[in-house]
């Protein structure tokens, strides 16, 4: 029987797992939403799809600060091609989980005019942010531009935008760890977790 094609798409989480939270992490985690060991795998499988999108151009990696440092680092060490890869920094979260008007605090520094380019966020959220970072890259002309998000929360969007490769579309909850931050904390957890909103209601954001 032929394997199963991988969707590009993401695999769809509905529901968290209390009983997974580490003890020490039980006063602020709400539940594990996806376990570190299907984090790995999932990132394995997008890993494969972009090596045979890309496996004849010389490709050009632009990932956001700061989340997508641990999805970024696994997925990199998956691509067996060549790859280039530079950071763009972007801040939309300026109050509490409210987003503000996104801001670049860093430009990519190599060339991207002609290049075939992959834009990494952690999550997509409203969309404001991968569609404002879109913009930016777009101004260099580089010859394609693709996406790719660890997660995706469809049911938050406000711009009408999607991403090429998905990891996983996850409900309507503040989630953090794998690179996520609620007030630059979590993002060395090594799992998906929701956050209980009373973190988020009580910590002020830096
Ligand atoms: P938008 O709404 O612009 O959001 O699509 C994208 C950016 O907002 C941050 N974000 C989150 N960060 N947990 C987080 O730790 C979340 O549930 C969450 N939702 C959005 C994130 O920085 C992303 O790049």
């Amino acid at each position: 029987m032929p394997a199963t094609p991988i969707s590009s798409k993401g695999i769809t989480v509905t529901a968290g797992r209390p009983d997974l939270v580490p003890p020490k992490w039980r006063r602020e985690i709400q539940s594990v939403l996806i376990p570190a060991d299907k984090i790995a795998r999932r990132v394995r499988q997008l890993a494969q799809l972009i090596k045979k999108d890309y496996k004849n151009s010389d490709l050009v990696i632009i990932s956001l600060l700061n989340g997508t440092v641990l999805f970024l680092a696994d997925l990199i060490r998956h691509l067996d091609i060549p790859v280039k890869l530079d950071f763009m920094g972007v801040t939309s979260y300026r109050t509490n989980t409210l987003p503000g008007k996104p801001l670049v605090t860093k430009q990519p520094q190599l060339e991207l005019s002609n290049r075939e380019v992959l834009l990494i966020d952690d999550i997509l959220d409203t969309g404001k942010t991968l569609n404002f970072a879109l913009g930016v890259i777009h101004a260099y002309h580089p010859r394609s531009v693709k996406t790719c998000v660890l997660l995706d929360k469809p049911s938050r969007r406000v711009v009408p935008i999607t991403a090429d490769y998905v990891g996983f579309r996850i409900p309507n909850h503040f989630v953090v760890g794998y690179g996520l931050d609620y007030a630059e904390r979590y993002r060395n957890l090594p799992f998906i977790g929701v956050l209980k909103p009373e973190v988020y209601a009580t910590t002020p954001i830096l």
